[in-house]
């Protein structure tokens, strides 16, 4: 699984984080010795943003503030060259359901054809969070409901700020 360097790198848009992508740090923790969270500026698929990326980061930071073993940051450009850049070519991704599967699938391949020592590795979260999404999380907050069993306190917090204003 990792490489020697016990690094995994674990892109994403973060939009924001939600408790499946904390559920998917923790299992990362157990199979790596650190981990960089990086916020994708260039996200392929990202509509309607409703955090900047310098938001995003800041959130993840206050999420993961216990945890000495995990950086979070963003990055320009391709994956791969940031992953490299981070002499890391252990990438996390979270599956939840078939529906990831291709789009999952198609990325790895790519990242894979771009840097050849790159490796996806794949982790389920737990059950009761495979049905989050942070798209949907927006959604629903944006829509006024109630998004607290899905995200920390402090994501929370800024959600209602952010859907208020
Ligand atoms: O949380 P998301 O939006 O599903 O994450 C997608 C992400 C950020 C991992 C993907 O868009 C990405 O890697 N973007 C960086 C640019 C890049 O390398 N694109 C080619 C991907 S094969």
């Amino acid at each position: 699984m990792p490489d020697s360097e016990s690094v995994a790198i674990y892109p994403g848009s973060f939009d924001p984080v939600t408790l499946g992508h904390e559920d998917l740090v923790k299992r990362t923790l157990r199979v790596a010795d650190r981990l960089v969270v990086a916020v994708a500026r260039t996200a392929t698929y990202l509509k309607q943003p409703l955090f900047t990326v310098d938001e995003r980061v800041q959130l993840l930071r206050s999420v993961f503030a216990g945890e000495p073993r995990v950086e979070c940051t963003s990055f320009d450009g391709l994956l791969v060259d940031f992953a490299r850049s981070r002499r890391s070519r252990f990438i996390v991704r979270g599956l939840r359901a078939v529906s990831d599967f291709e789009y999952e699938f198609q990325m790895a391949q790519m990242n894979q054809e771009l840097w050849s020592e790159a490796e996806t590795v794949f982790l389920t979260p737990d059950v009761r969070y495979s049905f989050i999404s942070a798209s949907l999380v927006r959604e629903v907050a944006r829509l006024g409901g109630d998004v607290s069993q899905f995200v920390s306190p402090t994501v929370l917090e800024r959600l209602r700020e952010k859907t208020r204003s």
